[in-house]
């Protein structure tokens, strides 16, 4: 009898198990994920926007805040809330910076199957696993049009052409201490000339500079207006302002230019850790890296299965950029244009 009642009770609790699996919304544990997600972005806001709501499409229960914040700024602030992060992810902005707030400590290692799908491990993905590439970029010159024409249609061609005479008070830049943009032109000269001639080459071209901008994309806005003659600025953004309709022309260095990787990595001492975690999977997807241009966000994937938008921009000549050497000595590099070349106060907004 006893053993009758125990078989029914088995029975039972089977089926109700088997019936309870099947009525689950299908991917039923993502769905239940909720809370918060504090999002630092460093891409443009357009984009950032976007990839918000895109996330909050798919997790409807977890609402994403992001603060847009340029590269440097960005470690900055990493730095000063060491012992209280406010923020659970990295998106965006050149790898050096991911680069250094490894080094310093600032980031939580995670290895996900998501980081399966990279196209090209040694240069994207950290060995071990503290932040991986979510895009990839080249730097180009935006040049004023109506200022072309006036000057015989010259643009730059080389890095050397930004020390023409021409170009006094006429070419813009951001300041390397607050925007990725900058680090990485800085950089790249660093690698062309070799250190030495590299600094004195940084030091006649800051001579050039009308004002440092704070953000690194700003001096291709400032151009199109015809503020300056010339911008350094990822050529994805100077695509971007001639589709908004700015009169620009897109050139690149015949000798090489230097590109980012966009990284991204999650914050040490994360306060919403499992969503920081759905995110990092999330912007490694094909479909999320393909919803850039919809947000007239024109980076290379750096995903198999994603399609790039203006595969062009990266069939340029393109140097050997070495990125850990570039974020390992990003604080070094930094505080020495600082302290030797210009300042950073009074970067144009
Ligand atoms: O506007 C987008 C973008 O150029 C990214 O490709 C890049 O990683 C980021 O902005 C750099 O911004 P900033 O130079 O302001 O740090």
């Amino acid at each position: 009898m006893l053993r009758r009642r125990i078989f029914w009770i088995a029975l039972g609790l089977l089926l109700f198990g088997i019936l309870a699996a099947a009525c689950a919304p299908p991917g039923g544990a993502k769905k239940e994920a909720s809370g918060e997600l504090n999002l630092l972005c460093t891409p443009q806001v357009e984009w950032c926007e976007g990839m918000k709501a895109e996330f909050e499409k798919k997790y409807p229960n977890i609402t994403v805040n992001f603060v847009r914040m340029s590269s440097g700024e960005s470690l900055t602030r990493l730095r000063n809330e060491k012992d209280n992060p406010q923020f659970d992810i990295w998106w965006g902005g050149p790898v050096d910076g991911q680069i250094a707030a490894k080094q310093e400590g600032l980031l939580e290692q995670y290895k996900t199957p998501a980081q399966d799908k990279i196209i090209n491990k040694k240069l994207m993905l950290d060995p071990d696993g503290y932040w991986v590439g979510v895009y990839v970029g080249s730097l180009g010159f935006a040049t004023n049009k109506d200022w072309s024409e006036a000057n015989g249609g010259w643009v730059p061609k080389s890095w050397d052409d930004l020390l023409d005479p021409k170009l006094k008070g006429q070419l813009m830049v951001a300041h390397p201490s607050s925007s990725g943009t900058s680090y990485t032109a800085l950089c790249t000269l660093l690698q062309i000339k070799g250190e030495e001639d590299g600094w004195k080459f940084l030091k006649e071209y800051a001579g050039q500079v009308n004002q440092f901008t704070k953000s690194g994309s700003a001096p291709a806005r400032f151009v199109g207006a015809g503020e300056a003659a010339v911008g350094i600025v990822f050529s994805h953004d100077i695509v971007k302002q001639i589709e908004d309709g700015m009169p620009l022309i897109l050139s690149f260095p015949e000798e090489g230019t230097g590109y980012e990787i966009g990284g991204m990595g999650i914050i040490k001492g994360a306060k919403n850790l499992e969503n920081a975690k759905l995110w990092y999977d999330w912007a490694l997807q094909p479909e999320t890296q393909e919803l850039g241009p919809k947000y007239g966000a024109y980076q290379a994937p750096t995903v198999e299965g994603a399609k790039a938008s203006k595969p062009e921009l990266l069939k340029v000549k393109l140097i050997d950029y070495d990125f850990e050497w570039c974020g390992q000595h990003k604080k070094e590099f930094v505080d020495r244009f600082t302290n030797e070349i210009a300042g950073a106060e009074n970067l144009k907004k």
